[in-house]
């Protein structure tokens, strides 16, 4: 999620939290506030850049040495000025920035408003800010113990600043999911998402924990437990620069992306998993879920990676929903005078939700009265406003220009739909659907594992940097990963590189194989094992390099091939989660060898907006 500034001090807190917010802009938000708390509380926020606030505050009087400042990544509520950040309380008394998702929040509004409390915002942030006033009005109990009696009732991830006006000298922070850094100076200090924006100020920092609150005045900090039991700070020494801040201490943007896939894949199904585990709840379909289970065809639109997740999308809805899947690129559907029923459900995918070939398909699957749907990570996109209804990827901002975190998270949201119609239409077993969805909880963990492996993709990649082409080949689920992990190579180390289903070799690419020719062959334990190890030896009959992606275990095909990236063991339908790291891994590290800019690379851009 996005950025957070706090400041508490002798300085003047607008230029600390706006420079602050500068820092944190690598982070991609979609809008911006600022809070200066005195004895009132002035509130500054606006959609759009740091730069449209500052235009937007100019000429107002921001004096003050306590506030906060938000650049805020949209979950819920679309990106516009009542839902940026910071949030008022109803009675004005406690104001709020928040990082993260409240999962409960829908039964918390519902409990305040039932009290008769109005909000003004769509906003999770703003359910959280009126608890806080709620329980502190009555339990008539001070600031710090309203936030945490709050907190202890709260589902979900959060970075908080928060400040109260009947106590307007301190600040209250508190952590959970989100991260959140305290920079400690000399009678002042300086919250903030990361250390970017405190380390010109400071060196001495307090990396907040789970579960931590801190409560902060210009003379002090003390820092406790949600359960009140007091702790004592550490206080650590920064030795990163600026530059490696951005990225979270990572190289490049891809990189600190693809480790971020067991968090941001977490977000994904946050709140969307029961807390005992056996059911989902996708809100965004609640509307639609009958056309759903009784949709004739699901047509799938996308282009390039989004494409490629679609694929995935078609072997999990057939799978699972048993419903006919096509699935289409984005730019032939539109110009194709496609066959499109009122029975048909659109399904587009999009992590911009600005590609233009999408965005036009989309257009053209709502004239045909379809229920037309969006799996985006940009809240308030183009195609989330265009389509009847969708689920959003919650990735966070992929900031690097190959798509990593995004894919993962488009395939969680298709498993999560494909598994929850196909127990509505009866067609997947009540047994089936609980083991699948607490094999989706355990597959954050076993992408940690994978992660933990890089040097030995990376001597892989060192090996074959050179190469001047690669095949990819999978089955069945992977099958679409072959596609993808191809695609990553060449978008970013310009090798020419192609996915096949395994199959297909026969019928004319096996006549490239050679001793030059790396072949990753995607060879985990599923139904078509005995084929795909068929397929291995067809390649090392020709003196291909085999690159054999594995279930952890494997003995057969470790004798066969010339190298082994072994995955966890997971379900059939989940190994596309887990297969296509060691693959992004891979290609980072080639590109890296190859001197290529890996976070632009050339002739490409983020969101093709244009045909
Ligand atoms: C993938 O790494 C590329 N960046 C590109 O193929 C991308 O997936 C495609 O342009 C679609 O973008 P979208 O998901 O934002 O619609
Ligand atoms: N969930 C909150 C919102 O949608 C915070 C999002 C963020 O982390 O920026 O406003």
């Amino acid at each position: 999620m996005c950025g957070i500034v706090g400041y508490i001090g002798y300085r003047d807190a607008w230029n600390v939290l706006i420079n602050g917010l500068k820092r944190l802009e690598y982070r991609g938000y979609d809008s911006a506030g600022i809070a200066i708390v005195n004895n009132t509380c002035s509130i500054y926020k606006c959609k759009g850049k740091v730069t449209d606030l500052e235009r937007y505050i100019a000429g107002n009087n921001v004096s003050g040495t306590i506030g906060m400042g938000h650049t805020r990544w949209a979950t819920h509520g679309e990106p516009n000025d009542v839902n940026a950040h910071p949030h008022k309380s109803y009675h004005g008394k406690f104001i709020l920035i928040h990082n993260g998702i409240i999962e409960n929040y829908a039964k918390l509004k519902e409990k305040l408003t039932s009290s008769g409390i109005k909000f003004q915002s769509e906003t999770d942030s703003e359910v959280l800010v009126n608890f806080i006033e709620y329980i502190y009005e009555k339990g008539n109990i001070n600031a710090e113990n309203a936030v945490r009696l709050a907190l202890s009732k709260v589902i979900g991830a959060y970075g908080l600043v928060i400040a109260c006006t009947d106590e307007p000298d301190k600040l209250i922070a508190a952590r959970n999911g989100s991260p959140l850094v305290i920079g400690v100076g000399n009678k002042e200090y300086f919250l903030a998402s990361d250390a970017t924006p405190i380390i010109e100020y400071t060196k001495s920092v307090i990396y907040l924990n789970d579960n931590d609150v801190a409560v902060i005045s210009k003379d002090g900090l003390v820092l406790k437990t949600l359960k009140n039991d007091q702790q004592i700070p550490r206080i650590h020494q920064l030795d990163l620069d600026i530059g490696e801040i951005d990225k979270g201490g990572y190289k490049h943007f891809m990189l600190k992306e693809i480790f971020e896939q067991p968090r941001s894949i977490l977000d994904t199904f946050r709140g969307r998993v029961s807390t005992d585990i056996k059911s989902l709840h996708l809100g965004g379909l609640f509307n639609v879920m009958d056309r759903l289970i009784g949709a004739r065809r699901i047509i799938i639109i996308g282009c390039g990676t989004s494409w490629h997740a679609g694929l995935v999308g078609e072997y999990l809805f057939e799978d699972l929903a048993r419903i006919s899947v096509e699935v289409e690129y984005a730019s032939e559907f539109r110009y194709r005078n496609p066959i499109i029923t009122p029975d048909d459900v659109v399904i587009a995918i999009s992590q911009s939700g600005e590609t233009a070939d999408t965005l036009a398909a989309v257009k053209l699957a709502k004239k045909s009265k379809a229920l037309v749907l969006g799996i985006c990570n940009v809240v308030g996109s183009s195609i989330p406003r265009e389509t009847d209804a969708g689920v959003y990827t919650h990735a966070g901002p992929e900031i690097g220009v190959a798509s990593t975190k995004a894919f993962t998270a488009q395939v969680t949201v298709l498993a999560m739909m494909a598994m929850l119609i196909g127990r509505m239409k009866n067609v997947l077993s009540e047994k089936k659907y609980k083991s699948y969805i607490k094999s989706l909880t355990e597959i954050p963990g076993k992408i940690e594992k994978i992660l933990a492996y890089d040097n030995e993709f990376k001597k892989i990649a060192n090996l074959y940097k050179l190469a001047n082409n690669f095949l990819y080949l999978g089955r069945g689920y992977l099958f679409p990963v072959a596609l993808e992990g191809a695609l990553k190579l060449k978008e970013i180390s310009y090798i020419h590189a192609e996915g096949y289903p395994a199959a297909e070799m026969k019928h004319g690419p096996i006549a490239l194989i050679d001793h030059k020719m790396p072949v990753v062959v995607l060879a985990t334990k599923d139904s078509s094992y005995e084929k795909i190890v068929s397929n291995i030896q067809e390649v090392k009959a020709r003196n291909g390099i085999v690159i054999a992606l594995v279930t952890e275990g494997e003995s057969t095909i470790t004798n066969m091939a010339d190298h082994v990236l072994e995955i966890p063991v997971t379900d059939n339908i989940f190994t596309p989660l887990l297969a296509v790291v060691p693959l992004q891994l891979l290609s980072y590290h080639i590109a890296i060898m190859r001197g290529c800019n890996v976070d632009q690379p050339r002739n490409l851009a983020k969101s093709v907006t244009v045909e």
